[in-house]
């Protein structure tokens, strides 16, 4: 387990490239166990949660290779239905791989995922939908068993607009029989990625971005190369870092449009921001004015993965801000670690009442988990004296390079092994 060493107090000046977008990747990857052509993701960042994606799907039987950012997925060669539990619980996300290795072997197993511990994060949407394609699901002893003689299209309608079971039925459905409707599906940027990348090896999704994704079935998938939307989650940390911190930055590679709820709010805190072309600019030269309320929803709403940053941001603002966290139940882990570093915040329920400070003080502190851990690093760059950050583990999951690109900005922070 390495730890972070930071002396705050710099401001942060200079560019940022954006990496691809985790969330968009991740089900990317999953879906490439649906075709037998070659599949290249390009660009794609080196992070933890990608590695044992990849590892899972070398588990499968696929022939990986990842050389230069590009990522090369074979998975003619695939011959095994079953993700190993100790990838498996690593990795929210290895449950997408549900619907892909449904349709390709009529069968899977899995042990219930893992990732950030942040809520209850059941799956029952993902299997309930499952269930409507005509799988036959058995949940013993931690692991959830898939069967189904064919996998054929049906209408399914989301309890709530979630990303994983929107992403994971589309999986199943690309080559069911007939045609699925998802009603209610999440609307997020990933969700319309992964629907591009379907359509481009030859599947017929339409409606991604939208609360009704509808998909035709066809027989055969092929293959291709395909590049991934920026990480607006990324793009959004190191945006409310130089907010938090001051300075002036510019980030390369990057859609402001995915990022317009946290644009909107960044203004509000007395930012000053512009938009051209691929790049977004934010100069932060005072303390920021508090915003009242951050409310975290479904997209295009406030993104749940930019709450911690954001209070992480309130802490040091002129006032008294609320955020509320409507999508996990247990996403404030990181509120006692700012608690130590001075922050003034109070955890009622979902709702987290934050009085601005003049400036947080560096302490010893734990990351339990990755956007939490992000935020205590943007928030030690911005006190005052020296912090440790431990377990920071969880960050890698998420962000490549992340104390590289911090210190080109002027950041004062190192990695030490622990
Ligand atoms: C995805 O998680 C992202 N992860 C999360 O990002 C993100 O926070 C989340 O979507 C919301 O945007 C990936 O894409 C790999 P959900 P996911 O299903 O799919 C409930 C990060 O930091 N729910 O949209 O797990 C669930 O409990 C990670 O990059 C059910 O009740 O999120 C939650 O309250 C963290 N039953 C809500 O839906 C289910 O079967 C939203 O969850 C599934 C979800």
């Amino acid at each position: 387990m390495d730890k972070y060493i930071v002396n705050g107090g710099n401001g942060l000046y200079g560019t940022v490239n954006i990496q691809t977008a985790k969330n968009s990747v991740l089900p990317i990857l999953a879906a490439s166990v649906l075709t037998d052509e070659k599949i290249v993701i390009r660009n794609v960042p080196a992070i933890s949660d990608v590695h044992n994606m990849i590892k899972i799907l070398g588990c499968l039987g696929c022939r990986c290779t990842y050389i230069d950012r590009d990522v090369e997925i074979d998975a003619s060669c695939s011959d095994c239905c079953e993700i190993p539990s100790v990838l498996a619980r690593e990795l929210r996300s290895s449950v997408f791989l549900l619907g892909s290795v449904i349709s390709r072997f009529r069968k899977a197993k899995i042990a219930y995922p893992g990732g950030c511990d942040i809520g209850l994060r059941p799956v029952d949407l993902h299997l309930n939908g499952l269930k409507r394609l005509g799988v036959r699901i058995t949940e013993s002893n931690g692991y959830i068993s898939c069967e189904c003689e064919q996998l054929t299209g049906n209408e399914i309608m989301l309890d709530c607009p979630s990303v994983g079971a929107t992403e994971n039925i589309m999986l199943a459905a690309v080559k069911a029989e007939g045609t699925t409707v998802i009603k209610n599906a999440a609307r997020e940027p990933e969700i319309e990625d992964l629907q591009k990348f379907l359509n481009y090896i030859g599947a017929k999704v339409s409606g991604a971005g939208t609360g009704t994704v509808v998909i035709h079935g066809v027989n055969k998938l092929g293959g291709g190369e395909f590049l991934p939307i920026c990480d607006r989650i990324e793009a959004g940390t190191f945006l409310i870092g130089a907010a938090m911190c001051g300075g002036e930055i510019q980030l390369n590679g990057v859609n402001a449009e995915l990022l317009s709820s946290l644009l909107h709010k960044l203004r509000e805190n007395g930012c000053k921001i512009r938009v051209k072309d691929d790049k977004i600019m934010l100069r932060s030269d005072r303390r920021p004015y508090s915003v009242k309320s951050i409310e975290t929803q479904p997209y295009p709403g406030f993104p749940t993965d930019l709450q911690a940053q954001m209070t992480a941001l309130c802490c040091v603002c002129r006032g008294n801000s609320i955020v509320t966290e409507n999508l996990f139940e247990t996403r404030y882990k990181y509120v006692p670690e700012l608690k130590k570093m001075g922050a003034d915040i109070t955890v009622i329920d979902r709702n987290a009442f934050v009085h601005g400070v003049e400036k947080l003080k560096g302490a010893e502190v734990i990351a339990h988990d990755l956007r939490g851990g992000a935020a205590l690093v943007i928030a030690a760059l911005a006190a005052e004296g020296r912090s440790e950050i431990f377990d920071i583990s969880h960050i890698d999951r998420g962000y490549s390079d992340f104390e590289y690109k911090l210190r080109a900005l002027g950041g004062d922070i190192v990695r030490v092994a622990v």
